[in-house]
């Protein structure tokens, strides 16, 4: 029997204890990545669909419990209406034909961002896919779509004012629990460390209030290319960091 690919298992130079327990990712690059092959842009995030599945699985496999993915940003509408067709269109799809497998391999997922926005039978796979699998445990899988952080803390600070004005809390009342509480990602943990590819020095409006804290590791890898290999320097990257909080 062949042993099993050492990239399979947590590989030996990664501590279990000191891996970050939530990553999230700027997925970046599939474009670029489609034209070095001479392929159209969409077969890229084609590819980058793939990348992120077996990235998911990663996790899985190694212990870690928490991924957000950073699918569609509020200034994506702004691609050639073809793409974004494309890209609704691969969403919706992707969910349906992974549901099943989903719930084979426990993953919770759960969508973040103004999902009133998005096509109506996008928000039908996105409710059953979420509804379906949300007492799975092994690990939470949250993909942000049409999701702008400022637009996430208006959003919030609306909520809040609100709340205000009803009488239900005072101006004092306001804190970090009770903002982080009205943000999409309410009852979530922040990522410990966030993953940008392409090279991009970047955080694009994502997860603004969140990644107060995160450590950030930007690759020049494109997006589709970011393997086990890739994600395991990540990880090592990340070990060798010294997280102080703002303490000395
Ligand atoms: C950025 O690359 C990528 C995107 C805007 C889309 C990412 C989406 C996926 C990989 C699909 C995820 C699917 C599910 C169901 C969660 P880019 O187009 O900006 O690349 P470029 O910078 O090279 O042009």
């Amino acid at each position: 029997m062949k042993p099993p690919s050492v990239l399979q298992q947590l590989p030996p130079d990664l501590t279990l204890e000191r891996l970050p327990k939530h990553v999230a990712v700027i997925m970046d690059g599939n474009g670029r990545w489609a034209k070095n092959q001479g392929l159209p842009r969409i077969m890229g995030h084609k590819k980058g669909v793939d990348t992120l599945k077996d990235l998911l699985r990663c996790c899985k496999d190694w212990g870690i419990k928490a991924l957000t993915a950073y699918a569609f940003s509020t200034e994506n509408w702004s691609r050639p209406l073809e793409e974004v067709d494309f890209l609704m269109t691969l969403f919706q799809r992707v969910l349906r034909q992974e549901l099943r497998g989903m719930m084979q391999e426990n993953v919770q997922i759960h969508f973040v961002g103004k999902l009133d926005g998005l096509p109506h039978s996008l928000q039908a796979e996105i409710e059953r896919s979420m509804s379906e699998t949300q007492h799975n445990q092994d690990i939470q899988f949250t993909v942000a779509t049409n999701y702008g952080g400022r637009q996430e803390i208006i959003d919030a600070t609306k909520a809040i004012a609100h709340l205000v004005q009803q009488g239900k809390i005072a101006p004092q009342d306001i804190d970090e629990a009770l903002f982080s509480s009205h943000l999409y990602t309410a009852g979530r943990s922040d990522p410990d460390l966030v993953i940008r590819t392409s090279g991009e020095m970047r955080i694009s409006n994502f997860l603004l209030w969140q990644m107060a804290y995160s450590e950030i590791y930007v690759t020049d890898t494109l997006w589709p290319d970011f393997n086990r290999t890739e994600f395991h320097k990540a990880l090592a990257n990340y070990q060798g960091r010294d997280r102080r909080f703002g303490k000395v």
